[in-house]
């Protein structure tokens, strides 16, 4: 079967190509690189020893998603990742967040409609449940999906709605998995995250700090109402979550179900202050750190029930927490051998 990923070199996307190779799926995969290097199909080509299809295209460009479809006339589904992700910069931008992450998609399931392809996987995230009660935790599929707290966890919102919406009027079969916090890179650090900038996501931010980048982290906030008055957060390795985008394929031929959503997360929630000493014991370093102020519109604490996806999807994330930071780890390791060797 050939799946067509958009956003493959990003981060989740270039694990998920791995993922599908491994499991036998024959892989088309696109990006603009706005988020990526093109390093990345070389490596991940490594990892496999297979080959894959590639074009350089976006997704906002209708024409250049008919010619992929047109080349590939046997794609039968899509994991479509392609789309900016940044809470911060999507405060500054909403309209390049709308334009891309929601008119994108629209984009992509027209041409997917027109070319016959019906299956669809799509990238949502924990943030359409907002800040949940600690009774309402592990939160289920069934939690609602509240108001988004910025245009960013907007685009997820209303790209679930108007995947739903078009589920319900049409053949085009939609699986929304709702990601929680990735983490980790591929064991062979052949791939993994490239943060653009200075990280707003924890565990960059960690590894930067450990490795000299960053001078220190601020933990924002120690006063909550939680078990060491930090954040709490389902930390999910990038490979079981890309592992799941396989499971998801799967599923369009065991269901007849036209729109479905499951959570991907570990169902354990860990502190900020757990991880960031899980780090220091995996990498025996002491990271240099401060106790700063809250970060406005953070939820206080949220992790997964992954009972649907157990029983449903048949998946389960098997990593552990310090496994994840060992290779976010090694990760922030190999990108800095990189750098050496781009000075000499
Ligand atoms: P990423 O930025 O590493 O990957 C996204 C890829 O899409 C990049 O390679 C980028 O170059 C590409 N891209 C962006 N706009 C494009 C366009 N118009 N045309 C073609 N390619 C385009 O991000 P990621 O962490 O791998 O996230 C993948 C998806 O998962 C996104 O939809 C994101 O919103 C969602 N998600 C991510 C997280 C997270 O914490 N990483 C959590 C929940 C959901
Ligand atoms: C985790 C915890 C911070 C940085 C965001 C998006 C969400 C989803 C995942 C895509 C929080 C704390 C962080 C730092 C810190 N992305 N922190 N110091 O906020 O759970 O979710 O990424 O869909 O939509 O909102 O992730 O990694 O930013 O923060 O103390 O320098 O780490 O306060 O408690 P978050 P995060």
């Amino acid at each position: 079967m050939k799946v067509l990923v958009t956003g493959g070199t990003g981060f989740i996307g270039s694990h998920t190509v791995v993922e599908l190779q491994k499991a036998g799926f024959e892989v088309v995969a696109m990006d603009n690189f706005e988020n990526s290097a093109p390093s990345v199909i070389e490596n991940i080509k490594t990892i496999t020893g297979k080959n894959f299809h590639f074009y350089e295209a976006d997704i906002r460009n209708k024409a250049a998603l008919d010619k992929i479809f047109t080349d590939h006339s046997d794609i039968e589904a899509v994991i479509h990742f392609a789309a900016y992700k940044s809470v911060n910069e999507s405060v500054e931008k909403p309209l390049a967040y709308y334009e891309n992450n929601v008119g994108g998609t629209v984009n992509l399931v027209e041409v997917m409609q027109k070319h016959g392809v019906k299956n669809l996987v799509f990238s949502s995230s924990c943030t359409v449940y907002g800040d949940v009660s600690v009774d309402a935790l592990p939160i289920t599929e069934d939690s609602p999906v509240v108001k988004a707290n910025s245009p960013y966890g907007n685009t997820k919102k209303i790209c679930e709605e108007l995947l739903y919406d078009t589920a319900k009027a049409s053949t085009t079969r939609i699986v929304a998995l709702r990601y929680f916090n990735p983490i980790g890179a591929h064991d062979s650090a052949l791939i993994g995250e490239l943060p653009n900038g200075v990280p707003n996501n924890l565990i960059p931010f960690v590894t930067q700090t450990a490795i000299g980048i960053r001078e220190k982290l601020t933990v924002f906030g120690n006063d909550y109402p939680t078990r060491d008055g930090s954040c709490i957060r389902d930390f999910i390795h990038v490979v079981d979550l890309a592992k799941a985008h396989v499971k998801a394929i799967e599923y369009f031929d065991k269901s007849a179900d036209s729109y479905s959503v499951f959570n991907i997360g570990t169902g354990t929630g860990n502190t900020v202050l757990e991880a960031i000493h899980a780090f220091e014991k995996v990498s025996s370093t002491k990271l240099n750190y401060q106790i700063g102020d809250r970060r406005p519109g953070d939820v206080v604490q949220i992790y997964a029930s992954c009972d649907k996806a157990i029983n449903v999807l048949g998946w389960q994330a098997e990593r552990t927490l310090e496994n994840s930071l060992e290779t976010a780890w090694k990760w922030e390791l190999h990108l800095k051998q990189l750098r050496e060797q781009a000075v000499n």
